[in-house]
């Protein structure tokens, strides 16, 4: 290579790196506000992220196009963990450093919250985790709170329901062991069944992904259960079930906000009738703010917005919201916002951040009944 050659690749690295620098630039300020997502657009829990992610963009567009947050547009960067641990922790990493996020959206899956907040916390990043409600999630410290309710009053509601309405004397617990959601999901319900007076009959695990369940299944079907609780995500959940019918298990199948999904009808087909799950809102609720929300996003994606959608929304108002009080949107200052909001009605209800940086929120119960869901029950917020 002669000089000339050699100097025209030093200049194009040279211009690569500023570039680089420029599109990783901190907040100053200028420019577009930049929110980072990170969440499962691929792999077992693809629609939980896709949900999430096509509310967030309405929120925007319908924000920007009222002119933005401070006279500013706002940009969202989505970074796809594909429902890995590992790759959430990577997300955070590179949506604060290369991106430049002044606050991060994420996750749904309380295991990847618990992976991506420490970052975010270190960072002095604000993350509001939309839907993740295993308690220790906000425990990682004060800049990262949620806008959904926890499972310690998920696991009561549950209970609450199939004991006083479905008349339920004896309960099986079937979770994963590999989701923090879920085996945390497991001890709350059992801890308010016993109080109510219920008995357990079988307590046994699984491993999300791998479903060689036939020694649980037999034990389920052994049990003598009025009602089994399966606090797991949607396509185990949703295989479990047509599996344990095809074996002839009767007892109803009861479920978390894990079963939110329009997959779990595609896979478990008619065997999910008759069964239950307790959810963060219903798109049939009539309250004006969902009629709205449903309404825009029907328009605009042609597709029913499940819970983790209504609440991807809120999380994104609720920032939004933030960022108007926000002295700056410097980490400090946004975290300050963030944790002093009060009384904000979103689609999924009206809440405040308390001192823990979570929500109280009431629950719905949904049936599904001839491949249709239907709202079974209100339990309202404690
Ligand atoms: N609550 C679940 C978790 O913490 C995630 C979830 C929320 C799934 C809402 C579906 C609907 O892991």
């Amino acid at each position: 290579m002669d000089l000339r050659g050699w100097l025209r690749s030093k200049m194009v690295l040279l211009v690569l790196g500023l570039l680089a620098f420029a599109c990783g630039k901190k907040e100053d300020g200028s420019g577009p506000i930049k929110i980072g997502h990170f969440a499962s657009m691929t792999g077992a829990q693809a629609t939980f992220g896709i949900s999430t992610d096509r509310a967030i963009q309405l929120a925007i567009k319908e924000r920007n196009a009222k002119g933005g947050v401070k006279g500013r547009m706002i940009e969202v960067k989505t970074i796809d963990d594909a429902g890995k641990q590992s790759e959430a922790a990577t997300a955070v990493t590179r949506l604060i450093n290369d991106y430049g996020a002044v606050a991060i959206l994420g996750e749904v899956a309380s295991s990847l919250s618990l992976a991506g907040g420490p970052i975010a916390q270190k960072s002095k990043i604000p993350m509001i985790s939309p839907s993740s409600t295993n308690p220790d999630v906000t425990s990682i410290g004060d800049y990262v709170s949620r806008v959904c309710f926890l499972d310690d009053f998920q696991g009561w509601v549950v209970a609450k329901f199939a004991f006083e309405n479905l008349k339920a004397k004896k309960a099986a617990i079937l979770y994963d062991q590999a989701q923090a959601y879920s085996s945390a999901l497991g001890k709350f319900f059992e801890q308010s069944w016993k109080e109510m007076g219920g008995e357990i009959t079988v307590k046994a695990a699984y491993t999300g992904g791998n479903l060689e369940i036939s020694s649980q299944l037999q034990q389920l079907a052994g049990s003598e259960s009025d009602v089994i609780f399966l606090p797991g995500y949607y396509s185990d959940a949703a295989t479990i079930i047509r599996k344990a019918r095809e074996q002839g298990i009767k007892a109803v199948f009861i479920g978390g906000d894990g079963w939110d999904s329009e997959e779990l009808h595609k896979i478990a087909g008619n065997a999910l009738d008759g069964n239950y799950f307790a959810n963060h809102y219903s798109p049939l609720e009539d309250r004006p703010e969902v009629k709205n929300f449903v309404e825009k996003y029907r328009a605009e994606y042609k597709a029913e917005p499940d819970g983790l959608a209504a609440l991807g929304y809120d999380a994104a108002l609720l920032l939004f919201d933030a960022m108007d009080r926000a002295k700056s949107l410097a980490g400090p200052d946004l975290r300050d916002a963030i944790n002093s909001t009060k009384n904000f009605t979103g689609v999924t209800g009206t809440f405040s951040i308390d001192a823990k940086r979570n929500a109280k929120k009431s629950a719905v119960i949904i049936e599904i009944k001839d491949g249709k869901q239907r709202i079974a029950a209100r339990v309202e917020k404690k």
